[in-house]
């Protein structure tokens, strides 16, 4: 069983500046959830009720959605009969989701932010033996909930409990972005559900990719990570790397490429987010219509480049 997930979110969303000045890039929202509320509800429906956030001390107010909500606004909603807005107001907090908040002191990299969940993840139950869920909340999976899948990370938690092997989550990427992401290459067939990841490389230029199948932000990860993580040096960018973790463990455990059913918006890129916040609002029962009426007349007009 999966208890936990680790939420790396200290890092520094430069790409989003102003916007993150003040605001931290995993509450930005989606139409009108922020990223940090998709992620730990795509972790709830995956059984996970741990959540241990690995912060920066610049981003206060991201533990803060995820607390209880402030008593007089809901005395003051409950008195005004707003029962709607007060579902949504407590939808950010769970009944039974317990939160664990440690601080990375410098944004040193995704690798070091795992890191720096090592002794919260040792003072649980199963300890460094355990087996424990990394998620990016930017990384915004929009996946089908039906009675065959719960979502990304429910189905990467399923795979665990019925093969014991681990797993990334990976997509296809066009060739020319192999160097923003982690590629992995696989034992057989990409398309064979049981493929186990032999190599992995963060950022390959193209034409030293070894396969277009990009990592993105969901991992299932054995306990010893940390202790491959502790010997990591500083890779691409002078950051740590969990890429360069992972590989460590590569010829030792199984770990295998999860193919989502669903899209995957880059929400730390400012198309992803767009795309993102327009496919949902598309959905929207109050916005859709609208919003179709508005985007087939046509009123914007697009600059050409000069
Ligand atoms: P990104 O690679 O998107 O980096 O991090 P970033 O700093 O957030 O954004 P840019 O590139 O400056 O715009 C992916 C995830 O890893 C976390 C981020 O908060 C985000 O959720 N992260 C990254 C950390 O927690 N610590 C780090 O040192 C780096």
């Amino acid at each position: 069983m999966i208890s936990t997930v680790v939420l790396p979110v200290a890092g520094l969303g430069t790409r989003f500046l102003p916007a993150t000045k003040a605001v931290p890039k995993e509450l930005l929202p989606v139409v009108d959830k922020p990223l940090l509320q998709y992620a730990v509800e795509e972790a709830w429906r995956a059984g996970i009720r741990h959540v241990v956030l690995v912060n920066s001390r610049t981003k206060p107010t991201l533990p803060r959605h995820l607390q209880p909500a402030d008593a007089a606004l809901v005395a003051d909603l409950e008195a005004r009969g707003k029962h709607e807005l007060l579902a949504a107001l407590q939808s950010a907090t769970p009944p039974g989701l317990t939160l664990t908040v440690v601080i990375q002191e410098q944004a040193l990299g995704l690798g070091h932010a795992v890191l720096c969940a090592r002794d919260a993840l040792a003072a649980m139950p199963g300890g460094l033996e355990q087996t424990f869920a990394v998620m990016l909340p930017d990384d915004f999976i929009d996946a089908p909930v039906n009675e065959r899948s719960q979502g990304c990370l429910a189905d990467m938690v399923a795979l665990h409990r019925d093969t014991g092997a681990w797993s990334l989550a990976v997509e296809e990427v066009p060739r020319a972005q192999t160097d923003k992401y982690g590629v992995v290459s696989l034992t057989s067939n990409p398309a064979d559900a049981g493929a186990r990841i032999v190599a992995m490389v963060e950022k390959p230029k193209p034409a030293d990719a070894p396969s277009n199948l990009a990592v993105v932000g969901r991992y299932v990860l054995p306990g010893s990570i940390f202790a491959a993580l502790a010997d990591v040096q500083p890779g691409v960018g002078g950051e740590i790397q969990l890429t360069d973790g992972i590989v460590a463990l590569l010829a030792s455990h199984d770990i295998r490429a999860h193919r989502f059913a669903g899209v995957r918006y880059d929400c730390g890129s400012k198309l992803g987010y767009a795309k993102a916040n327009i496919a949902l609002a598309l959905r929207d029962p109050d916005l859709a219509a609208p919003l179709a009426a508005w985007l087939q007349q046509s009123p914007i007009t697009i600059q050409e480049a000069s």
